[in-house]
């Protein structure tokens, strides 16, 4: 009888020690979500309070401050930084601001030149309109929307992504990113043929940017009186046939998130053969925050010199932690996204507050070989942390 009491309180210690345990390593794991969620409030009120409407923070080079005017790709990003900014802190003030950045945006909404009309409009006034439900959002974003749709040409199926340049007619992998615009749209302004476009551009996509191995090539230049492939080349990467980083985790989120809006299975397909590359990639560093293209001769582990890409790795991170949810095997995605954001959100890459011209990520790249934006704070590092830590506190509540 003794005995048996002795194992049960013995039982009975083993499982509250366990559950002790259990206990702390949550607390831990919560610790460098918490150092980070208090450093981005701390640095997302500064920066609103230094920059100003319609000229939002995008870069440091040297020590100043690129801001992006209402016509850089980039300038969405900043507002829907605030918003994410927002949702992750619950912090009204921010919300307060992410509305005065965003319409000092109004301007975009008479663009036509460009793709990057998504990054724009959909990152900025799309997710003030998700958050608020305010209305007056609606004009900006049926504005936009058409002018991206009028830039896709049936006879190849794909829209046209840049106007400058000697190319005839360029479609950039990036550009898949521009998809969720349209998808969204498709049922908010009730035109399925935005939603068919995205799908046509996406397949025609996968037929012509995609290398054997599921890694992409950055530009593919199409004939357009032909409609045939005339060209595949670079623009950010190494070479044409490298992998640049960046590049790769746009097609990753691209494809996992049409999956998201088609429930088509050959993106989701797509989407896993592209986590498959990027994971097993024998020049991922340990922390797994790729170097700016995984060409790149000493992109090696051990070999700190290759400046890294903390923007490629939180779209890899957002395009993983979307298809964790998507497929039965989902957790190694999950746990690949959650050590990504845990070395975002180490020393290394997070500012501390009040550093980092009050950019929250240090460390990406943004054009290497045209010599610009190289080992800088970027506008579209921070917005996709953002997206990818409110994805990931969402996922481990369910
Ligand atoms: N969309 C341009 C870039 O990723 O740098």
């Amino acid at each position: 009888m003794e005995n048996m009491i002795k194992s049960i309180l013995v039982g009975v210690a083993i499982v509250f020690s366990l559950q002790a345990n259990a206990q702390l390593k949550n607390e831990h794991t919560e610790g460098w979500l918490a150092n980070a969620t208090s450093t981005i409030n701390q640095q997302l009120i500064k920066a609103s309070q230094t920059y100003l409407p319609g000229q939002n923070p995008r870069s440091v080079t040297c020590g100043t401050v690129r801001l992006a005017n209402y016509k850089d790709w980039t300038t969405g990003f900043f507002p829907g930084t605030l918003w994410y900014g927002y949702e992750l802190t619950g912090n009204k003030a921010l919300a307060a601001d992410a509305k005065r950045f965003t319409l000092g945006l109004d301007s975009m909404r008479y663009i036509t030149d460009t793709h990057d009309l998504g990054f724009m409009i959909y990152c900025s006034y799309g997710n003030a309109y998700r958050i608020t439900k305010d209305k007056s959002y609606l004009p900006v974003l049926s504005d936009g929307i058409k002018n991206l749709a009028a830039r896709f040409n049936p006879k190849i199926g794909v829209i046209r992504s840049w106007d400058f340049g000697e190319w005839k007619y360029p479609v950039i992998i990036d550009n898949m990113m521009n998809l969720e615009y349209l998808f969204w749209g498709s049922s908010e302004f009730d035109k399925s043929a935005y939603a068919q476009i995205g799908t046509t551009h996406a397949l025609t996509t996968m037929k012509n940017h995609f290398r054997p191995d599921f890694s992409s090539y950055h530009v593919v230049d199409y004939d357009p009186s032909t409609g045939k492939v005339f060209r595949k080349a670079t623009h950010q990467g190494l070479t044409d046939s490298s992998a640049w980083s960046r590049g790769q985790a746009w097609g990753l989120y691209g494809y996992a998130m049409c999956y998201e809006n088609t429930k088509d299975l050959r993106f989701l397909t797509q989407a896993e053969h592209i986590a498959k590359f990027l994971m097993n990639h024998p020049k991922t560093p340990a922390d797994k925050i790729p170097v700016w293209d995984y060409d790149v001769h000493n992109a090696l582990q051990a070999d700190e010199r290759a400046p890294r890409d903390a923007s490629a790795a939180a779209v890899i991170a957002c395009g993983l932690l979307k298809l964790s949810t998507k497929v039965k095997n989902g957790q190694q995605y999950f746990k690949y996204a959650e050590d990504i954001l845990k070395s975002l959100s180490s020393d290394k890459y997070l500012a501390k507050p009040g550093e980092n011209n009050y950019f929250i990520l240090k460390h990406s790249v943004g054009a290497f070989l045209y010599n610009s934006e190289i080992d800088t704070p970027l506008d579209y590092a921070d917005y996709y942390y953002l997206e990818a830590l409110n994805q990931y506190k969402k996922l481990k509540k369910t």
